[in-house]
């Protein structure tokens, strides 16, 4: 008998690459199709109605996304085109074939004005064309598909693609002393954990043979920290002598405002799928003993 098809889109990002390094774990299941840009271009909904129709996807996990925090701020259109057109195309087009749809968004749909963790159905205020953009994409998705569930992330980093442990290891590497502000706080997530939660998810549905009940879920690892404290235990791991200084975001302006508060409350995701929370230290160190390695 066939197995249900998964499509995934945004397969050179961190989080595409990292379900495309584990799929082969879950291949008794399901079969994978994980498309780039190349296969799909997002910008184009002509494109998105047709490859869905065409492979009759079970699940549909999308993880591309306009990503350029500061630059959306003046490609707002090129924004709002693969954050929010995109995704309503997206769901319009699984919920014409009854595929699930996983959509992935951020904690930048908060302003970051509260002091403890944003429930998932706290008002949403971005601050930001990209939270604003990513904000839109989350409300078309669940406007055009029932079968829908959104998956809020943040501070994603991985040992493929750009992000800030990268950064870090390398200005580290080359660097006496670095300046990392300590005014925002938030929760780190390793790709590779939100990866798997993704797969299990899935899996859970497709044993128990329950469509996706719509619901707005948020993913990170466990601790609430700053980039400052975050920039600490990389040093930490790495042994590095390069002096790590705290320092307020007024010392770093840049083009797209920055909440200072941007923790969520993630019990949800894990209660309903029977997942394991990780605390974000034991993240950390895993995927730096990959990139070690690398
Ligand atoms: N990174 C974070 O800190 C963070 C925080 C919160 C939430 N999130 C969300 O988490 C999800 C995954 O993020 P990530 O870190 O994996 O992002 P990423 O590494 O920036 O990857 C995004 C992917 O989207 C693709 N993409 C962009 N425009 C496209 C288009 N027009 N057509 C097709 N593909 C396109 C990019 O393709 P190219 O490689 O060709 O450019 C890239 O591979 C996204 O929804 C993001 O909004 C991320």
């Amino acid at each position: 008998m066939n197995k249900p098809l998964v499509l995934i889109t945004g397969k050179d990002g961190q989080l595409g690459y990292e379900l495309s390094q584990i799929q082969e774990n879950y291949s008794q299941f399901f079969d994978f199709l994980i498309v780039g840009r190349n296969e799909l271009n997002l910008e184009n909904t002509q494109e998105i109605s047709e490859i869905i129709a065409k492979k009759n996807p079970k699940y549909f996990i999308n993880c591309a996304a306009y990503t350029a925090v500061d630059k959306a701020e003046t490609e707002k259109e090129l924004a709002m085109a693969i954050n929010a057109t995109a995704p309503k195309a997206i769901a319009k087009a699984c919920a014409a074939i009854d595929c699930n749809l996983i959509h992935i968004s951020t904690d930048y749909v908060f302003d970051g004005n509260q002091q403890q963790p944003y429930l998932p159905l706290d008002l949403k205020n971005p601050i930001n064309h990209y939270g604003l953009s990513k904000s839109l994409g989350e409300e078309a998705v669940l406007n055009n598909n029932n079968n829908s569930i959104i998956i809020r992330t943040s501070w994603v980093y991985s040992n493929h693609g750009k992000n800030f442990v990268k950064t870090m290891i390398q200005l580290m590497k080359t660097k006496e002393s670095i300046s990392v502000v300590n005014d925002q706080k938030g929760s780190p997530t390793y790709a590779k954990d939100l990866a798997v939660a993704i797969l299990e998810i899935i899996k859970f549905s497709h044993v128990n043979k329950q469509q996706l009940k719509q619901k707005i879920y948020q993913f990170s690892n466990q601790g609430i920290i700053s980039w400052f404290d975050f920039a600490l235990e990389i040093s930490k791991n790495l042994q590095s002598n390069c002096v790590v200084n705290a320092t307020s975001s007024t010392s770093y302006p840049t083009p797209a405002k920055r909440s200072s508060y941007s923790a969520m409350y993630i019990n949800e995701i894990f209660e309903d799928f029977n997942l394991e929370k990780i605390d974000w230290k034991t993240s950390l160190k895993n995927c730096i003993q990959i990139i070690d390695k690398q």
